[in-house]
């Protein structure tokens, strides 16, 4: 991959992703409420929450799939529509969200992470087949390239998305649940690919509820619970305050008092959850004017 060559300069002037108080609504329910985050290159971020917390909606909102009702999105600086164009943005959509019956082989959906450099004819130039012949080395897929999508194990589909992502070289990699239903080798892989993807400069997101590969994984960690409730150190998220409000165990929280003092006030260790933070923390205390 030739992603070395890369310049520096624009990961060193902006957060490479920015979220400013993002509100998204699906008619009456509201998924996010006042969402500001920055995730920044070179780490890999785990984002943590339970089913409903919003996390789908916000990796579809930075991939600007979902627009917010309210606040902005920035990659680089700019839109995340133009961003997606120009292969900034890798994503690994959750099971859910994808056809498993589409006919496409696992060697097309690497594919797809080189359209973005192949103009409207898509003819695969050696280049191209070159970069999936690798992604799918890199992933350990190469002996399934001819199968359906929908042929393969659930790590083995999570894998073909990470190679599609690999493929297109994109400098930010969204991971939506990519361990959920997955096999523990799959697991392995993924978890050391995304650490390499990091450690050469990348920027890393990925959702998980496995809280116990929390630690291997990630090098800090976000809280959400349709507000950013903490984000931090992998150990200090792991607290049992922090998860009890993350998991909702406190649910009068999650209408509008996520960071009341009475949410840690039963707990260990209670009341610093946010308070060492950067900004990120503070989205859960402005509910007010939400
Ligand atoms: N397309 C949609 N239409 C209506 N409601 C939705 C839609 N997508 C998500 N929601 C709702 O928004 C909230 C957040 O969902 P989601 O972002 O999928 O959370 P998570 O990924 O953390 O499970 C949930 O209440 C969910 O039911
Ligand atoms: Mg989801």
């Amino acid at each position: 991959m030739s992603a070395t060559t890369r310049p520096a300069t624009a990961s060193a002037r902006h957060a490479v992703i920015q979220v400013d108080d993002v509100v998204v609504r699906y008619g009456e329910v509201l998924a996010l409420d006042g969402v500001s985050l920055s995730v920044g290159p070179g780490k890999v971020t785990g984002l943590i929450g339970m089913n409903g917390s919003g996390k789908s909606t916000l990796f579809k909102t930075i991939m600007g799939i979902v627009r917010p009702d309210r606040g902005s999105v920035r990659i680089d600086g700019a839109d995340p529509v133009p961003a997606r164009r120009r292969g900034l943005l890798g994503y690994v959509p959750q099971s859910e969200d994808v056809d498993w019956a589409f006919p496409v082989s696992v060697r097309d959906v690497v594919m797809m992470g080189r359209y973005g450099r192949q103009g409207l004819t898509r003819r695969a130039r050696p280049a191209d087949h070159a970069a999936v012949a690798e992604a799918l080395d890199r992933v350990e897929l190469s002996p399934y390239a001819d199968r359906q999508i929908g042929q393969l194990s659930g790590g083995q589909r999570k894998r073909a998305f990470v190679a599609r992502g690999i493929a297109q070289d994109a400098r930010i990699l969204l991971l939506d649940e990519p361990f959920a239903g997955v096999d523990k080798r799959s697991e392995a892989t993924i978890v050391r690919l995304l650490k390499e993807l990091a450690d050469d400069g990348r920027t890393v997101l990925v959702s998980t509820h496995d809280l116990h590969a929390l630690p291997h994984l990630a090098d800090e960690a976000v809280l959400l619970l349709h507000r950013i409730l903490f984000h931090g150190d992998v150990s200090e998220a792991l607290r049992p305050d922090n998860l009890a409000r993350a998991f909702g165990l406190d649910d009068a929280d999650v209408l509008g008092h996520a960071n009341s003092g009475r949410a840690n006030s039963g707990r260990a260790n209670s009341g610093r959850a946010n308070s060492g933070r950067a900004g990120s923390g503070r989205a859960s205390s402005g509910g007010g004017a939400a």
